[in-house]
């Protein structure tokens, strides 16, 4: 098991999926599929909001089947940033909260011993929220920090991800450390 700690500011890479909507990410796949994540953690620093739209910002994980990104987005919708984790199509959302410009949360998403759930806890200062999801069935294999925007421009300047720390069960290192991540478009989110 390997503990590896980046900082970085996300860039990068414009994808045009639709005429609607933009993406921009960086992801990381683990060396062979029996080299899966165990825990993916980071604090993500609210940029400033620049109007209420469609802007979801977030730290995900895949899996090799593609059935889903589990994920922890901050959703600029109401014109405040509101963070919660869901992991979208199957499941309900989970519980979050707020967040103004600027305010960093910790995020962490960790693979129960229980080998049924995974846990995802924010923290804000004193805001906390821990949701558990039935996901442990699902081999993730791929690490993403996405910018996902709808009709919308990227108008707030650098998003910030310090001390991204991902554990996975393999003593290979190359494919997270290596200077530029793999970039594709996720095929399903
Ligand atoms: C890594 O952990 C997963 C469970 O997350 C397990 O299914 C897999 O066999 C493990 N792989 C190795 C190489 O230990
Ligand atoms: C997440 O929060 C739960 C509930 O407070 C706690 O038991 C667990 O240790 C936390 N996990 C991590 C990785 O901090
Ligand atoms: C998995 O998470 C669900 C939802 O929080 C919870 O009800 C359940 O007790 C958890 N399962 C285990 C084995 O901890």
């Amino acid at each position: 098991m390997r503990l590896i700690s980046i900082s970085l500011a996300l860039m990068g890479l414009l994808i045009q999926q639709s005429s609607a909507v933009t993406w921009y990410f960086l992801q990381w796949y683990t060396p062979t599929t029996s080299a899966q994540f165990q825990s993916f953690s980071m604090q993500m620093v609210a940029p400033n909001l620049q109007q209420p739209g469609v802007y979801y910002l977030w730290p995900g994980l895949q899996d090799n089947s593609l059935t889903g990104v589990y994920q922890e987005v901050l959703d600029g919708g109401s014109g405040e940033w509101w963070i919660g984790p869901g992991c979208n199509p199957s499941l309900a959302w989970g519980s979050g909260f707020n967040v103004p410009n600027q305010d960093a949360v910790q995020i962490s998403m960790t693979r129960n011993a229980d080998g049924i759930n995974w846990t995802s806890n924010l923290t804000m200062g004193s805001s906390f929220v821990s949701n558990s999801f039935p996901l442990a069935y699902k081999n993730f294999n791929q690490a993403l920090l996405a910018i996902e925007l709808y009709d919308l421009t990227w108008d707030f300047g650098k998003l910030v991800f310090n001390n991204v720390v991902m554990v996975v069960n393999t003593t290979a290192t190359a494919w997270c450390t290596s200077q530029t991540p793999a970039i594709s478009i996720p095929e399903a989110y």
